[in-house]
């Protein structure tokens, strides 16, 4: 399909979906998360898919949050109706059952900040900046801000971040545990990529049922979570991932994973 203000490519196993609005630093109106919600339906339902990386266009911004412009005059039922979008479409990358990775390229703002969160992860480049600048604007985060963020770095540093609107740098990022690593820019695609590679190289049935049990067990207690994992643990020795695994394993071989 063809998008306006996205891009969907693939590399072998791997797509990579690239907010492109550089001119608004990526910034996210309506149509923008109507394309992410149609690209990541996309990557859902293509079986030659098992990771995705998200990004942005340019040098400057991953993205520098929902676009200001198309809020300004927004009635209270339109900012109700933006919100869920950006919701819908966050969680929609959130409960992929494909591991997401956020390659954070430069400002990484409100709804960029909301976007790297719904990933599963995040790598960032130096010049990275996170921030959740809402409040400055008269508004709170709308896209899942005030949900993972804490989930994310705990209550205190995200009531800051939240209360104060303050934008922080990779390295305090890196610090506070809301990226994994911090690279130079143009070392950020090729090392988020061998992550993805690292990633294909396993069992991609019990890659998804991890990212199932994780996420599924974070909205639990630990006994519900523990049966989840019970379940997922228990369905992997029907596959032949697992045959496959554990012979090549006493075999000493590579094993040949199939995805099956
Ligand atoms: N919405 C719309 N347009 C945006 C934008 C946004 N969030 N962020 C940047 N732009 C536009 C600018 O208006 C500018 O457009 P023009 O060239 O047509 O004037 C262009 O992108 C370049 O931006 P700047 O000239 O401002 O670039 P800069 O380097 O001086 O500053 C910046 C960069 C600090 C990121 C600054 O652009 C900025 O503060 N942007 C807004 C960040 C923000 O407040 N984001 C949160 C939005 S609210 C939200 O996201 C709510 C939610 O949770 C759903």
């Amino acid at each position: 399909m063809a998008y306006e203000n996205v891009l969907l490519e693939r590399e072998d196993r791997v797509a990579i979906l690239t907010i492109n609005r550089p001119k608004a630093l990526n910034a996210l109106n309506n149509d923008t998360l109507l394309e992410i919600k149609s690209a990541v339906l996309e990557v859902k339902e293509d079986s030659g898919i098992d990771v995705l990386i998200i990004t942005g266009a340019g040098d400057k911004a991953f993205v520098a949050g929902a676009d200001i412009s198309f809020m300004q005059n927004l009635s209270a039922m339109e900012g109700r109706a933006f919100g869920a979008l950006g919701q819908d479409a966050f969680r929609q990358i959130e409960a992929l059952e494909k591991p997401v990775i956020a390659a954070v390229n430069g400002f990484a703002l409100g709804g960029g900040c909301e976007l790297a969160m719904c990933c599963d992860f995040r790598i960032a480049a130096t010049t990275a900046k996170f921030g959740q600048p809402e409040v400055g604007l008269g508004i709170t985060p709308g896209f899942g801000g005030t949900q993972r963020l804490p989930r994310l770095v705990g209550t205190g540093m995200a009531k800051q971040m939240l209360y104060t609107a303050d934008a922080i740098d990779a390295k305090e990022a890196l610090r506070i545990g809301l990226v994994n690593s911090v690279v130079e820019p143009e070392e950020l695609l090729d090392f988020v990529k061998k992550i993805a590679k690292r990633i294909l190289s396993k069992g991609q049935v019990a890659v998804r049922l991890s990212k199932v049990a994780a996420n599924e067990g974070m909205q639990t207690d630990i006994d519900r979570g523990m049966t989840i994992e019970a379940d997922v643990f228990g369905l992997c020795f029907a596959t032949t991932d697992q045959k496959e695994g554990m012979t090549a394993f006493v075999e000493k071989r590579k094993p040949q994973f199939t995805g099956k």
